[in-house]
């Protein structure tokens, strides 16, 4: 018979910076849940990638000076590699720049149009020209662009739109019908909010930039980013390709898991979307938290926390890090990242809880039976609590990991381990070990240690999938009895098996030692010691208000023949042009130069310098290494006075 399917998704990462640990959390849950799946036999699809168009990556590579290709393809693939660091075991990896995407997406643009649910009209906004940007009347700052703060007017351009305000009903009945289609429960009652306010049409091309995916039958128009990105999780699968086979098996998706600032394009834009296309709707839409930083932001300015994954890894370990992520924070809300948390964690649950729990107990197995736990046992009612616990614990966790509740499976999986270290303290094998009579009792008291942590192994291995292995390791077992099928059942561990005292799983941290070593490596690279600059005199306010500084705009420029240093520059300083040489050939070319502004000064007498009259001089500044950096002041208007 065929494998039932599940189909998982993170959401595709926008590249325009370098995979941080707010990424790797939502991938981090999605693995976890990957790896659940299969464990229980499911025929699991994990799809995750990267969102690769659109403007903002546009104007980061042109000021990278690369192209937006070369741009993402750096940091495509420093995501990748931090998920291999990160264990991800994802099955696909899409990028919306691969060709078979490119082609559906524009099939899909195509179809949309030719149903009528897609349509040519008039976008209409406040337009900034120097920025080439739309914005709408409450984006706007004091009534200027956002982004520049310049001057902003009323203009329209052809755009297309897609029919989004026709499917409001049609969203609040899939929510009435699939209850669960938003989770958790309170971001449903926000788009429910949001729809009932109306629905607009939404405008899905572009023409005021070029990177993105053509309007096939009109390619002055780049499609929306978000109609891009969204049907990702379709054309991964094949849809709208020669082959649709994966489409077919694994579409619709078991759920999509997302953050919540982006439930809103999963929840209303997407289904709509699938809805005019007349294709299966996913079954649910997880919007997660954030993850939140020193200062309460979501990410970047972390203030005084060390958050790169990968110095957190190899300072760590990454189960350690995976661990930490979904134990923490309940998958739905927010919660604070910091890395007294993160060694707190590491200490109590993972070095004194679990790694010690394994290391007495193969100590004890050792020390009392060379290793081999000997078949005759005996049993006592004292047992009973430990071995129901043990054996309801797989259930609980299939519980949690259905509603997406890592942090609460990870904390019955800790309740385990929590009885077992105190079975340790009740049964007092150190006395039982004095009197020959109780062998069989202290073996029984061993195996069901022992036992415990076999269980603890399987069921933390979607979570922490290096410790795995390393604990059977050591607690020798292998096959059949550390399966998924075996974890829900006591006594798997074969008689004769062997137990070997291994490595510490996590070493313990000295936290004082550790945040001192974690803000060291906050702070700036210590810069050389320069020599002191000698000062002059000091002057009053009056003797600086006698050096008139103006910005200007230098017009033209031309090598001065006679004079290898010198450049020949005319200068509009706001109220007429005038003629300046300045030593600055060698470094800069006139071509450099043309078009900029400066500061001149601007009452300074005037001298002639190699056969030119220079009637002012420009600021520049020494750069340290014996050159010279004219100080540019562009963006401001020539004339304005400098004080
Ligand atoms: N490209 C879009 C998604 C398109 S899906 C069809 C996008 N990209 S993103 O890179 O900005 O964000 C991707 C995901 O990372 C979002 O779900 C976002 O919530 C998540 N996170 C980014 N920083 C985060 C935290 N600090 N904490 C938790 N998740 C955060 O949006």
């Amino acid at each position: 018979m065929d494998k039932k399917t599940f189909y998982i998704t993170t959401p595709i990462y926008y590249p325009s910076g370098k995979a941080h640990i707010g990424h790797s959390y939502c991938t981090v849950a999605t693995d976890a849940i990957a790896r659940y799946k299969r464990m229980q036999g499911y025929d699991v699809m994990f799809l995750t990638g990267t969102d690769e168009h659109g403007q903002k990556i546009e104007i980061k590579a042109k000021e990278a000076g690369v192209t937006p290709k070369e741009y993402v393809d750096k940091i495509v693939a420093g995501f990748q590699d931090l998920w291999k660091l990160l264990n991800v075991s994802n099955d696909r990896f899409i990028r919306t720049t691969d060709d078979y995407h490119v082609r559906a997406v524009q099939k899909i643009f195509r179809t949309l149009y030719d149903k009528g649910y897609i349509y040519k009209g008039k976008y209409e906004g406040w337009y900034c020209t120097p920025c080439e940007a739309f914005w709408t009347e409450t984006q706007l700052k004091d009534g200027k662009c956002p982004d520049c703060g310049r001057e902003v007017k009323m203009a329209s351009e052809e755009a297309y739109f897609f029919k989004l305000s026709a499917f409001g009903d049609r969203l609040l009945q899939l929510y009435e019908d699939q209850p669960d289609f938003i989770q958790p429960e309170s971001r449903k009652n926000e788009m429910i909010r949001f729809i009932e306010q109306g629905l607009d049409d939404l405008c899905v091309s572009r023409t005021s930039f070029s990177w993105g995916i053509p309007v096939d039958f009109d390619p002055k128009h780049v499609i929306y980013v978000w109609v891009d990105a969204l049907t990702n999780y379709i054309t991964a699968m094949g849809y709208g390709s020669d082959d649709d086979s994966d489409y077919r098996k694994y579409w619709p998706a078991d759920v999509h898991f997302v953050g919540k600032e982006i439930v809103r394009f999963h929840t209303i834009i997407w289904p709509a979307m699938l809805m005019a296309l007349g294709l299966p709707l996913p079954k649910k839409v997880y919007g997660h938290g954030w993850l939140l930083f020193g200062d309460g932001t979501k990410m970047s300015k972390s203030k005084g926390n060390v958050v790169d994954p990968v110095i957190l890894c190899s300072r760590y370990g990454v189960d350690a890090i995976r661990y930490f992520l979904l134990r923490e924070i309940p998958f739905g809300a927010d919660g604070l990242f910091t890395n007294e948390a993160l060694i707190g964690r590491i200490n109590s649950d993972l070095a004194n809880d679990l790694g010690n729990l394994l290391s007495r107990t193969t100590a004890m197995v050792q020390k009392y039976f060379g290793g081999v736990i000997p078949a005759e046992r005996r049993a006592d009612p004292l047992d009973d609590e430990l071995i129901a616990m043990a054996t309801q614990l797989r259930a609980k966790c299939d519980e949690n990991m259905d509603a997406f509740q890592f942090s609460a499976a990870l904390t019955e999986i800790w309740k385990l381990i929590a009885r077992t270290n105190k079975y340790i303290d009740e049964t007092m094998p150190w006395v039982l070990c004095k009197d020959e009579e109780n062998r069989p009792r202290l073996a029984a008291v061993m195996y069901n240690l022992c036992e415990s942590l076999r269980i603890v192994s399987i069921l933390i291995a979607p979570f922490m999938p290096e410790t795995t292995p390393k604990i059977q390791e050591q607690l020798g077992i292998s096959g059949d009895c550390v399966s998924y099928e075996q974890s829900a059942f006591w006594g798997k561990t074969p008689d004769g098996t062997l137990v070997q005292k291994g490595a510490t799983l996590f070493p313990r941290i000295d936290v004082d030692k550790e945040i001192e070593a974690l803000n060291a490596l906050l702070l700036p690279p210590k810069t050389e010691e320069k020599p002191k600059i000698e000062g002059l005199a000091q002057i009053d306010i009056a003797d600086f208000a006698k050096v008139e500084l103006r910005v200007a705009e230098i017009r033209a420029c031309e090598p001065v023949k006679r004079a290898k240093k010198l450049l020949k520059l005319s200068l509009f300083d706001g109220e007429g042009e005038r003629t300046i040489a300045s030593g600055i050939a060698p470094w800069y070319q006139p071509e450099d130069l043309i078009g900029h502004k400066v500061i001149l000064v601007a009452n300074l007498k005037p001298a002639k310098l190699c056969g030119v009259e220079s009637n002012g001089m420009l600021l520049a500044a020494d750069d340290g290494e014996g050159g010279v950096k004219v100080v540019f002041v562009d963006g401001v208007p020539a004339g304005s006075r400098i004080r």
